[in-house]
Order: C-alpha cells, then sequence, then structure tokens
C-alpha cells in the first residue's frame, strides 16, 4: 500500500466522523445516504437518514410508499426531485435487480437520481469496488493534493482529479479510502483556513508545500443568482383554505403551496397576485390583509414572497397549473408535503386566528 493511503487510512480509523450509515455495508442503506447526502451537509442529514430507513428499512418497503409519504418525510432536506427518485429507484430495484441494489456503477447510474458521483460511491462504499467518489469535498482535498491550477469543476480537470486519486487508491479499500478523503474535506481540509498542522497526509500536498493552499481549488467566474420577488394567496372557504399541488417535474414538484408566483417587473404586489391567481386558478379576487413574508434562498435564485389573505370575488378555483388543488382544514396543513415558504405560510395561517370568513375584510 502507498504510504499516502497507510497514513490517510491510520487517520481515518482514528477521527472518523461517527455517522449512522457507516455501521453498515447494506447497499440499499449506502444508497439512501448517498442520495440524502447529495448537496446536504452530514449533520443535516443524519436525523432524516435514520426516521427514513425505520419506515423503509428495505426496498421493497420503499417501493410500496406512495408519493406524498416519502416527500412528508423528505421535508426539510431540499432537492425534493431525490425523494420520489428514490422510491422510484426501490420500484426500478424491485422489477429489474431481483431486490437487490446492483453492484456495478453502469446499472447503479441508471437508477433515477443516481448520477456519476452517486453511482461511484455507492459502488466504493458499499461494495469497495475501486471508484473514486468526486464531490465538492473531494474536488477541494485532491485540488490541494496536487495543487490543481485551474477550475475542478471542469471535466478535463475532474478526470485530472480522478486519476490522481485513483493512483494513490490502495485497491480493494475504497470504501475507507473515499470516506476518509471526505472527512479530511470535512475535518481537516476545510475551504477555508484549512488545519494543515494536523494533516496526516500533508507531506504529500503539493499546494501546501508552496504555500498556495489558500488559493486552491481555483474558482471559477462565479455566478451571480437572481433575486426574485414573489406573491402568494390564502384563499379561505367554510373554514378552509386553498392549496395547490405543483406538477411534478418542475422545481418543488409534487409538493403543495399557496398559489401565487413571481412579481413582473414595475408590477404591484396586488397586481402580481391578481394576475396569478387568474391564471392558476381561473379566479378574480381581492387582495386582503398580508399573512407573512418569507425570503429563502434556493440552488439558483433566492426569492422573497409576500402572502396575502385573498377574498373570492368571481369564478371558482380549478387547477390550470397544478396537478391537483385542495381545500384544507388549517389544522390538517401539516399533513401535506410543502417547500419552505409554504411551510412557513401554512404556519402563519395555523396560527392566526381565523380572519373573518370570505369577504368582510376588505
Ligand atoms: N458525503 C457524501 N457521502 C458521504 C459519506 N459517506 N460520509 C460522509 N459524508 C459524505
Amino acid at each position: 500500500m502507498h504510504s499516502f493511503a497507510r497514513e490517510l487510512l491510520t487517520w481515518y480509523r482514528e477521527h472518523k466522523r461517527d455517522l449512522p450509515w457507516r455501521g453498515t455495508r447494506d447497499a440499499y442503506a449506502v444508497w439512501v445516504s448517498e442520495v440524502m447526502l447529495q448537496q446536504t451537509r452530514a449533520e443535516t442529514v443524519v436525523p432524516y437518514y435514520l426516521r427514513w430507513m425505520r419506515r423503509f428499512p428495505t426496498p421493497a418497503s420503499l417501493a410500496r410508499a406512495t408519493e406524498q409519504q416519502v416527500m412528508r418525510l423528505w421535508e426539510g432536506l431540499g432537492y425534493y426531485r431525490r425523494a420520489l427518485a428514490l422510491r422510484n429507484g426501490a420500484r426500478q430495484i424491485m422489477n429489474e435487480h431481483g431486490g437487490s441494489v446492483p453492484r456495478d456503477p453502469a446499472s447503479l447510474a441508471r437508477l433515477p437520481g443516481v448520477g456519476s458521483y452517486t453511482a461511484a460511491a455507492v459502488a466504493a462504499i458499499a461494495f469497495d469496488a475501486d471508484e473514486i467518489a468526486l464531490d465538492g469535498n473531494l474536488r477541494r482535498v485532491l485540488s490541494r493534493l496536487s495543487n490543481l491550477d485551474r477550475d475542478p469543476r471542469r471535466p478535463e480537470a475532474e478526470r485530472m482529479l480522478r486519476q490522481y486519486a485513483r493512483r494513490k487508491l490502495p485497491p480493494g479499500h475504497a470504501a475507507d479510502f473515499n470516506q476518509a478523503l471526505m472527512d479530511l474535506g470535512a475535518l481537516i481540509c476545510v475551504t477555508r483556513e484549512p488545519r494543515c498542522g494536523l494533516c496526516p497526509v500533508g507531506a504529500w500536498c503539493v499546494a501546501r508545500k508552496k504555500g498556495l493552499q489558500a488559493q486552491r481549488p481555483v474558482r471559477g467566474r462565479s455566478r451571480r443568482v437572481p433575486e426574485h420577488v414573489a406573491t402568494a394567496g390564502v384563499i379561505r372557504r367554510n373554514g378552509r383554505v386553498l392549496i395547490a399541488k405543483r406538477p411534478p417535474g418542475v422545481l418543488l414538484g409534487g409538493l403543495w403551496e399557496f398559489p401565487g408566483g413571481k412579481r413582473r417587473s414595475r408590477e404591484s404586489l396586488h397586481d402580481c397576485l391578481r394576475r396569478e391567481l387568474r391564471e392558476e386558478l381561473g379566479v378574480r379576487v381581492r387582495v386582503g390583509e398580508r399573512v407573512g413574508e418569507i425570503r429563502h434562498s434556493y440552488s439558483h435564485f433566492g426569492v422573497t414572497v409576500y402572502a396575502f389573505e385573498c377574498r373570492l370575488l368571481r369564478g371558482t378555483p380549478a387547477a390550470l397549473e397544478h396537478a391537483a388543488i385542495h381545500w384544507a382544514a388549517p389544522s390538517r396543513l401539516k399533513a401535506y408535503p410543502m417547500g419552505f415558504v409554504a411551510r412557513r405560510i401554512a404556519q402563519a395561517v395555523s396560527a392566526r386566528r381565523k380572519p373573518p370568513d370570505n369577504g368582510r375584510h376588505r
């Protein structure tokens, strides 16, 4: 074994993070954990992972789950498409792989929601296949070790980093090797002010030798994300409120929300909400009191949503752009899976004293 790997693995055995998916070689559990860990920090994932594995301990149990069940269990983890992808992947595993997660990266990559990173991670961690699972953490660690002089997200740079790591990977030890590099990135080789004095593989680190660790990884031009303003309407009838289910395949697809949408330039908030409710539900409303103002960041934009009570003036709401609409009792809103913004509005609605029914507020 290369002495780099020996030092790294010795450090890992002593310092590795105690994470619940580390105690298992069950490929299903590894797959679930790796999908949850896409875009999400390990500490955030832990309670979701434990709850999920209690509720759906096998591909067979997950394959039987409804969309609503998996979405509700996922709520708060973000990137909601992953939840349905897992459920659909479990169905594929039942139908095409006899109920067992496939071993080879190519079959893994055919599961919904599994890209090259996740396929490599599952193959390496569950089966010790000699793969490198290159995520953001590893890109940073490997960029410093090899002193990579370009943006590590570029395809040719990824190839170089993978090759670099593969040369150091001791065959048959990919589970520990990959996770050791992940933990090195999380504990020592952190983004800002890496703790080089504590690094078990500092002797191999070219960036450190040249004093360039703060300049690695090289950053590409950072994209500024747009900032939007949107509105949402709380429409009431007989003590219930109207919620609408977003169609599949869009951002937050399959989740419930209060209907509304993005403000156009030079449009007032009230005009925006009236227009959106006309387009989405085919109704005319009078916009009333403000219920809340919620700011949230998504991966590619930020948004501030202004929610208002609305009074129906004309028309019966129809799901013109949604998958479904529902009149829900405020006490039942908890049962519907929602994204961050809709959940905050739902909480405000549930906490509020019921306003005078349709109409008497202006
Ligand atoms: N991030 C992605 N996969 C991980 C794993 N197996 N352990 C810790 N952090 C991770």
